[in-house]
């Protein structure tokens, strides 16, 4: 039957890995991400290069169905989102996502995730970077994946660090209107530190052709000859 994810793949991927599942942002998550996303971190405090998590309650439902549906509608190969709706224990705890450009030749992207206040410090947001990180190592064929955080987000900093990650330099931004120091950290696959549960996964051949895996064609090496 002809679906949403066979235009999309990405809908109807799945990864479970003991306790923890990741599955494609179909419509139905949206308002539950939304109800989440209202308290994310303390108002006086931004984890998020772009402050999203600041929209008014009652503009968060259509700032995060836009975002999902606007990732949707621009979805090619040569630049795409990952997104995934978390569940713990089957309850829905937050965000994991993967952001790439020009994939098929640098085989590299990045990382963003958030949980519901309630349900951080509890080891579930290592758990699900491991999990996506293992995914995007062995069944998308990633070769690096870089994430960034702020000098004063510890718990992010610590999470990259249990999952393998290493520094890869600082950049100076504008947070707010204040200067603020963000982190990059770059994950090879030698480094990684699994999750002690192993991972299933669902939809992934009709996700690869999808981002220009197993199609056949060749990229271009060298684009001047
Ligand atoms: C970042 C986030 C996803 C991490 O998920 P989490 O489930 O809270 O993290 P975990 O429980 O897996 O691990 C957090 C680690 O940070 C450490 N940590 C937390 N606060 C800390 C602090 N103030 N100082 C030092 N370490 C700290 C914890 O000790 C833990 O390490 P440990 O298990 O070795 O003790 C989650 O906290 C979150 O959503 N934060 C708000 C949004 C955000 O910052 N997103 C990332 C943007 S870059």
């Amino acid at each position: 039957m002809t679906t949403a994810a066979t235009a999309l793949p990405l809908l109807a991927l799945r990864i479970t890995a003991g306790p923890v599942e990741l599955r494609g942002v179909t419509d139905d998550l949206l308002g539950p991400l939304a109800d989440l996303a209202t308290d994310i971190h303390e108002a006086d405090f931004m984890p998020f290069g772009f402050p999203w998590s600041l929209t008014p309650a009652s503009e968060m439902p259509r700032n995060v169905a836009q975002y999902h549906w606007g990732k949707r509608a621009s979805f090619s190969p040569a630049q795409w989102n990952a997104d995934f709706a978390v569940f713990f224990d089957g309850e829905l705890v937050g965000a994991q996502g993967f952001t790439t450009k020009d994939y098929l030749v640098t085989r590299c992207g990045e990382t963003g995730s958030w949980l519901g206040r309630r349900f951080q410090g509890r080891g579930i947001g290592t758990a699900m970077r491991q999990v996506i990180c293992a995914f995007l190592f062995d069944h998308v064929d990633a070769q690096y994946i870089t994430s960034t955080a702020f000098t004063d987000n510890p718990a992010s900093r610590a999470v990259s660090r249990k999952t393998g990650y290493t520094d890869n330099g600082v950049d100076r931004v504008n947070r707010l209107g204040k200067p603020a120091t963000m982190h990059r950290l770059v994950l090879e696959p030698a480094n990684l530190v699994r999750y002690k549960h192993d991972l299933n996964v669902e939809g992934v051949p009709e996700f690869r052709k999808s981002i220009g895996l197993d199609t056949g064609e060749q990229v271009p090496q060298d684009q001047s000859r």
